[in-house]
């Protein structure tokens, strides 16, 4: 969603705006724009589309020469993408870059055009722009208060007041929002992307802080205007994360950083070959007692929930119910003391996760989160915070994310099983040691690119494709299918491969190609016998099996086969042919892979 930067310091203010939207690009967003204080006035560049639209614009009409400014990609809510509903928004006095939505932007707006005010856009964050403008009485965080006070939605805004041209203000209130410490320079930014090739020092904003930052230092204050005395914490993202080293798209290096990232999120959590999660808060004590656990997520984090209710129900069996956050958070969920709530996010600020997460918390769960972004709002929220190290995802398509966040799964299931007495010592350490094994296994798999690059150029001509698997393979085929449909634009659907008799088969004809995921060797046969059906039908079905799953040669079309490792590992390595199918499709359909259309990498909204 939309993404933030501001600056003040020696450096060109425009370009180091630019460049850091550049590395927001990635959140999504359909316009974009900057203000720049140059000659003491604020001066204003905006347009509709990608950030080159933006280039070619101030080409023209002249870039804005500056040392302070604050910037920003939108991701369209209130008014349609444009050159005027881009922001920043305000007049000659102030000017606001916003992430977030104002709830009750229409009484305000209301107000303030009884009070005379005139409005451009359509949007929400004119009126906080105006607001302030109205507020206004030569003290900018007495106005910044008043405007908090009267605003009512989540909200990060970066703020320039034209009397003040040697400062930048900035508050958030749910949309994150950090502050970087530099050299005689500081920053403001959605998240740490933009700043790390200048610093990796910076603040996390706490709701309802406001930062002031000039070119030699950074106050933070109430809005009373004391200050607060604030922790610097280091970046441990390093600035190659952010860039794309040589590969196509941030896509493909995402899918192939994970056997790095998978070690580097399970290594620290493994002591004397069992599972360790106790630095973390995360007790055998605490896991043994929990009665039910629910895993709560969005998209691609509620996918590597449901394998995590497979393999969890599977080796510890306990109760699990995996539940689509915007869904569990209306449903009035059976939750209370002794349940463990499970939230999964890559973002750490994805609104009904979050939301989900205050609803456990206040029935009295205990809330454990599985977080990349750090400090970010769900991980900071929540009672316990596993972090999973993959670095910055920046691909709207979440890859490595998913797998990083697959392994904190099976380390969770194997502690709980031992913590319950369901596995022996002895099985716990021989399951973890096969964890510890996946990065070299999936090395293995990530070869397998041109296969899969063959199997796409099969695909690319489909209108609709089925994915199907049983068991732990329908729980990973649903992850396989989203991957395709949100960055080909190719339609699919996930089926447990036992159901599709009971309707879905009707669909199939030679015009829908069948990827059946077969990995699970007890489940095997009775796969192979629903891919006989659909093939039977007329469909092109690829499988993708273990190497040694006997599998007659006329079963299927095409083969993906994967290294042979225990039944309940194997959705680590069968993710992976999954990401490639799905990204070069994508590619041959000439889809802008790392940016689909529509998306936002975090929602922030409901
Ligand atoms: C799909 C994808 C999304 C996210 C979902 C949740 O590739 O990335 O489905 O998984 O929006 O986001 P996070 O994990 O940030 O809560």
């Amino acid at each position: 969603m939309c993404g933030i930067v501001g600056y003040i310091g020696d450096r060109e203010c425009a370009d180091v705006l630019v460049d850091g939207l550049r590395k927001l690009e990635y959140r999504g967003y359909d316009s974009a724009g900057i203000a720049v204080f140059q000659n003491g006035k604020i001066v204003v560049e905006k347009s509709k589309g990608k950030l080159d639209n933006l280039e070619e614009k101030m080409a023209k009409d002249g870039k804005p020469s500056g040392h302070c400014g604050i910037g920003h990609t939108r991701w369209a809510t209130h008014g349609e993408p444009s050159d005027i509903n881009s922001h920043p928004h305000g007049n000659k006095r102030v000017s606001i870059v916003h992430n977030g939505i104002i709830e009750n932007y229409k009484q305000i707006k209301e107000f303030l055009i009884a009070q005379g005010y005139g409005f451009e856009s359509e949007t929400d964050t004119e009126t906080v722009a105006k607001l302030l403008d109205y507020y206004y009485d030569g003290n900018p965080i007495e106005t910044i208060g008043k405007m908090m006070d009267k605003v009512r939605g989540s909200y990060a805004f970066g703020i320039m007041f034209r009397d003040f041209p040697d400062s930048l203000f900035a508050v958030r209130k749910e949309s994150p929002l950090i502050v970087g410490l530099g050299e005689n320079e500081n920053f403001i930014a959605s998240d740490v992307t933009p700043i790390l090739k200048y610093t990796k020092n910076y603040y996390l904003l706490e709701p309802g802080e406001i930062a002031v930052l000039k070119r030699d230092g950074v106050k933070v204050v109430t809005p009373e205007n004391e200050e607060i005395e604030k922790e610097v914490l280091t970046a441990d993202w390093d600035v190659d994360a952010a860039e794309k080293g040589g590969y196509a798209h941030f896509m493909l290096k995402e899918i192939n950083e994970q056997p790095s990232v998978i070690k580097t999120t399970i290594s620290p959590r493994i002591q004397d070959g069992m599972p360790y999660l106790e630095e973390s808060g995360l007790t055998i004590e605490m896991l043994k007692n929990y009665r039910r656990i629910f895993i709560v997520a969005c998209g691609t984090a509620m996918h590597a929930g449901l394998v995590g209710k497979y393999i969890i129900e599977k080796l510890a069996r306990i109760e699990v119910t995996v539940d689509i956050a915007s869904e569990f958070r209306y449903r009035d969920p059976l939750i209370e003391e002794g349940d463990l709530v499970i939230l999964v996010s890559q973002s750490g600020e994805t609104a009904d996760t979050y939301a989900a997460l205050k609803l456990a918390k206040e029935r009295g769960a205990t809330t454990l989160s599985i977080v990349n972004v750090k400090g970010s709002t769900i991980a900071r929220e929540a009672d316990i915070v596993i972090y999973t190290h993959a670095g910055p995802e920046i691909s709207v398509a979440s890859t490595k994310a998913y797998s990083v966040q697959l392994s904190i799964m099976y380390l969770l299931a194997f502690e709980i099983a031992y913590a319950k007495g369901k596995i022996t010592k002895e099985r716990c350490m021989e399951l973890t040691k096969q964890l510890v094994e996946i990065p070299d296994r999936l090395s293995e798999v990530l070869v397998l690119k041109e296969r899969c690059q063959f199997i796409a150029s099969r695909l690319v001509n489909a209108d609709s494709l089925l994915y199907i698997g049983r068991g732990l393979d329908y729980a990973l085929s649903m992850e396989g299918s989203l991957k395709l449909k949100e960055i080909s634009y190719i339609h699919s659907e996930s089926y447990a491969a036992g159901e599709l008799k009971h309707g879905t088969i009707s669909l199939v004809t030679d015009d829908m190609p069948v990827i059946a995921v077969a990995t699970q060797s007890d489940l095997l046969e009775k796969t192979i016998s629903n891919v006989k059906e659909v093939k039977a039908r007329g469909a092109k079905v690829t499988v993708i099996c273990k190497e040694d799953a006997e599998i007659g040669k006329d079963v299927a079309n095409h083969l993906i086969t994967l290294p042979v490792m225990e039944d309940v590992l194997m959705p680590m390595l069968a993710a992976v042919p999954m990401q490639y199918i799905a990204y070069y499709t994508a590619v041959l359909k000439g889809c802008d892979v790392d940016q689909p259309r529509n998306l936002a990498k975090s929602v922030t909204v409901e």
